[in-house]
């Protein structure tokens, strides 16, 4: 009696708890088309070199686009007992054409296989995210130019520190994403090289045609050692890494939608369709996709975690360990895109409310910097600047008055160098025109660092 798929070797079935605990089938089912892809590269490098009959090759490729029609309509059978999608597709192919499909392994295991498929799977996702990446930068850039003139509080240590456009502010996070593309499109180098011909580890004795597998795979070579081809997934670990960090850039972005959408901030509304209501307190909208998003970044950072320890202990070549870098690299890929997706469209979205980001600027006293600056220009060096402007500070907090409301004699009791000139820089409008540095927050700076990143990402 047969007890399973591998050979006569087995004296005994597996129980079916540890057939459930070795099964991978129910999740890297999705890599079902790479699989394929690979497959059908693999069978037409052995009929070019002449391992493969050509007729096996037609077998197998007819067969493989019944298999992928099956799939895709849901006909498809997948089974546990075979284990993963690599061996539920080869026994439907051999289902199908007989021996041209036994005939396919020739020359590869499934060590190769794998990592092949995750690969060329992974390779399409990095693609997705960083059109998602794109879309995200463009609708920042749409608020960010709308909003270039507007004047919120700068924050340190999250208190008020000077004033800043709000555009600007937004510009904030298109350097990080666009990092964050860049991190993608580097990874993609990386990801995007053959193991197939590694074999099970060793190599084989079959006179295989890497270069031109990977050829046809558009990809950008051949990894070139067949123990680390089949086992490392730093490529895996160093895509969610990179993956992790937009989350941390989402996360920063979603803890500030938090903040100004609270009744003590007031800065923004998000649209409806993002919010929330209680069930017991009729007056609540609650920002729950960005509380989701700073929450979702903390399971992709769990997930890093989680692949970087599974490969630490691993010695070469091959372990069964490395299945485990499936669900965790497929989370953080659906969790990214989707939070990506949304991000986009609600930012798109954001009601803007420039009059109590100015209040809050003016309470917090956000252009007493400028005062100083004033006075050094005046001839005062900048120490004792400081310490004049914090005397003046105090004394208009004592009245509960912004440093522009105090008087010009006011002002002068603090320093007879100041001038009616001087309630240019107190305004908050001014302060922001003066920052007119190089990736400073005045408006110009804002349109034309707007203009660079269209530029840098061409037409929408
Ligand atoms: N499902 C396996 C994985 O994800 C495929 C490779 C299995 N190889 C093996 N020798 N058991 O890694």
């Amino acid at each position: 009696k047969k007890s399973q798929g591998w050979s006569a070797l087995f004296s005994e079935p597996m129980s079916e708890l540890v057939q459930r605990y070795t099964a991978s089938v129910d999740f890297d089912r999705r890599m079902w088309r790479a699989d394929i892809d690979g497959s059908l590269a693999h069978a037409r490098m052995l009929a070019h070199v002449g391992i493969l009959p050509k007729d096996d090759l037609a077998a197998i490729e007819r067969g493989m686009a019944q298999i992928a029609a099956e799939i895709e309509s849901g006909a498809f059978e997948w089974k546990l007992a075979l284990e993963d999608v690599h061996l539920n597709i080869e026994a439907r192919l051999t289902q199908l054409v007989g021996d041209a499909g036994k005939r396919l392994h020739t020359g590869r295991s499934r060590n190769d296989q794998v990592a092949t498929d995750i690969r060329l799977w992974l390779r399409g996702e990095i693609d997705a995210i960083t059109e998602l990446l794109v879309g995200l930068q463009r609708s920042l850039l749409d608020v960010a130019e709308k909003n270039a003139d507007v004047v919120m509080p700068g924050y340190t240590h999250l208190q008020v520190a000077q004033p800043v456009s709000f555009g600007h502010h937004l510009l904030a996070y298109v350097e990080m994403f666009s990092r964050d593309a860049a991190r993608m499109a580097d990874v993609r180098h990386r990801v995007n090289q053959l193991p197939l011909g590694a074999a099970a580890l060793a190599g084989t004795s079959y006179p295989l045609d890497r270069e031109m597998v990977a050829r046809s795979l558009g990809m950008e070579g051949v990894c070139q050692n067949s123990l680390d081809a089949v086992s490392d997934r730093d490529f895996a670990i160093e895509f969610t890494a990179a993956a992790s960090l937009a989350m941390v850039h989402i996360s920063r972005l979603s803890e500030e939608l938090v903040l100004w959408m609270s009744q003590n901030f007031g800065y923004i509304a998000l649209p409806d369709r993002f919010t929330t209501g209680s069930s017991i307190m009729p007056q609540k909208k609650n920002p729950d996709v960005p509380e989701l998003a700073r929450g979702k970044a903390g399971r992709v950072v769990g997930h890093l975690m989680g692949l970087i320890t599974l490969m630490k202990g691993q010695p070469l070549a091959y372990n069964k360990d490395n299945q485990e870098d499936k669900e965790p690299l497929f989370d953080t890929v659906d969790t990214l895109k989707d939070t990506l997706r949304i991000f986009a469209e609600m930012m798109a979205g954001i009601e803007v409310r420039p009059a109590a980001m100015e209040a809050a600027a003016r309470r917090g006293y956000a252009t007493a910097t400028d005062l100083a600056d004033y006075l050094v220009k005046k001839g005062l060096p900048f120490r004792d600047a400081h310490e004049t402007v914090a005397h003046a500070v105090k004394a208009a907090a004592a009245q509960g008055l912004d440093l522009s409301e105090l008087p010009l004699e006011t002002l002068r009791q603090f320093n007879p160098a100041i001038h009616e000139d001087v309630y240019d820089v107190l305004s908050l409008h001014g302060s922001l025109h003066a920052r007119g540095t190089l990736g400073g927050t005045a408006p110009v700076q804002v349109r034309a660092q707007v203009a660079r990143h269209r530029e840098r990402l061409g037409p929408a």
